[in-house]
């Protein structure tokens, strides 16, 4: 089943959605964020957003990001395994940016491990290009991290993303 069959909304994470966030976040990183973390950045940290994305009331995935000035520094990115590769990843990524783009967000960045193919291939695939590297960045592994920029507005994520709304 695509995503074309169900109905995905993107909201605002709250810490009632802990639990499942969580659970997410622990099947999908080698060092995951704890449950205080997040907590952290729903309520403390005054340029993070995070959202999440439900398939009806079940979350299947959620985007992290600060948010400064003209900026956004996606900082976390997961999909429940079940829903991996029908297009939720893409969706949130959209839809999140979308916002972004209406807030007056002109650039995105992000790190991404050189070895995690779909997501390299996920953000390519929304226009972001490599434009460096961090040596030793990921301490669990001692990888390297791969520096990605979109420059949204123009053909690129910006274009997807002013051409659509929340959710899909
Ligand atoms: C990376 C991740 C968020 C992608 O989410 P997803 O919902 O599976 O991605 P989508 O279905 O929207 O896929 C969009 C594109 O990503 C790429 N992609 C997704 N899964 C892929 C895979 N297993 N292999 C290769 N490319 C893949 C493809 O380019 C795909 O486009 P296509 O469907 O036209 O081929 C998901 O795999 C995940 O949660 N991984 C674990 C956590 C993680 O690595 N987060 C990113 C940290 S930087």
């Amino acid at each position: 089943m695509s995503t074309m069959d169900v109905k995905l909304r993107l909201a605002p994470m709250t810490l009632a959605d802990l639990d499942e966030v969580v659970a997410i976040e622990r099947v999908s990183f080698p060092t995951p964020w704890t449950p205080a973390a997040f907590r952290y950045e729903i309520q403390q940290n005054r340029v993070a957003r995070c959202s999440v994305m439900r398939a009806e009331r079940q979350v299947v995935g959620y985007l992290c990001l600060w948010e400064i000035g003209h900026e956004v520094h996606i900082t976390n990115l997961a999909v429940h395994p079940d829903w991996r590769h029908r297009g939720v990843g893409r969706a949130i990524l959209v839809a999140a940016l979308s916002e972004a783009v209406a807030r007056g967000v002109t650039l995105a960045f992000l790190e991404v491990r050189p070895g995690n193919a779909p997501a390299v291939a996920l953000y390519g695939s929304l226009g972001f290009q490599i434009i460096g590297r961090r040596s030793g960045y990921y301490f669990d592994t001692g990888e390297d991290a791969l520096v990605m920029e979109a420059r949204l507005g123009d053909d690129t994520v910006g274009a997807v993303a002013g051409n659509q709304g929340t959710g899909s």
